[in-house]
């Protein structure tokens, strides 16, 4: 998919699908609290695509992915390799939030996955980095890495080669950003960890 407008197109047609995903086992909980979906935001021809787990509450009255306090970290952690986010594609493997910010469950993320699957497609990005166990995970195994998935503990900051139908790519597994709220010490190492994206965006 190569020209801008098309990219765009097919961008909205994902946020028109998801907009009426009645199915969605997150559907009424979106309506009933007057949320929105949070599709994905930055460049449509970016290198670059990070993807964190699900909305929270900020994101779902927002629509912005990464518009809360994980965003401010995660603002923070681009800021200190001097990535600009709109160069690059943010978005979530749930584009809706579950209720209390609970972790996604499995029939949640196989729900959602067609629609983070349709965006690596239009987008083609050379680099994913996931945020978080749960993308990391999604990705890894999509990608061909099952086999090298540890915890993300043992693999954060390490860069696997896969191929993707468009080419190579690149995937890179971070901590999620809000790791650093509940333990600072985290911090540096995600400030370590980011540093292999520099070259890339
Ligand atoms: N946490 C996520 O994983 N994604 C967001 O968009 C916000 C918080």
């Amino acid at each position: 998919m190569s020209n801008s407008d098309e990219r765009t197109e097919h961008m909205r047609q994902i946020r028109d699908d998801v907009l009426n995903f009645k199915e969605s086992p997150l559907y009424e909980d979106r309506v009933k609290n007057r949320y929105y979906p949070v599709i994905g935001q930055g460049s449509h021809r970016a290198v670059v695509m990070l993807i964190g787990e699900a909305p929270g509450k900020n994101e779902a009255l927002t629509s912005k992915p990464f518009s809360g306090s994980a965003g401010k970290i995660l603002g923070e952690l681009l800021g200190s390799v001097g990535i600009l986010r709109e160069n690059i594609y943010i978005t979530n493997i749930l584009k809706d939030r579950p209720p209390m910010n609970r972790d996604p469950l499995p029939n949640e993320i196989s729900a959602y996955a067609p629609f983070l699957d349709r965006q690596i497609d239009i987008i083609q990005p050379k680099v994913i980095a996931t945020l978080g166990r749960f993308s990391m995970g999604y990705i890894m195994e999509k990608f061909g890495l099952l086999e090298e998935l540890r915890p993300i503990s043992v693999i954060h900051g390490k860069i696997f080669a896969a191929r993707a139908p468009y080419g190579d790519i690149t995937i890179i597994p971070l901590y999620h950003p809000a790791a650093a709220i509940y333990n600072p010490n985290t911090k540096e190492v995600q400030l370590n960890d980011i540093k292999a994206l520099k070259q890339y965006a």
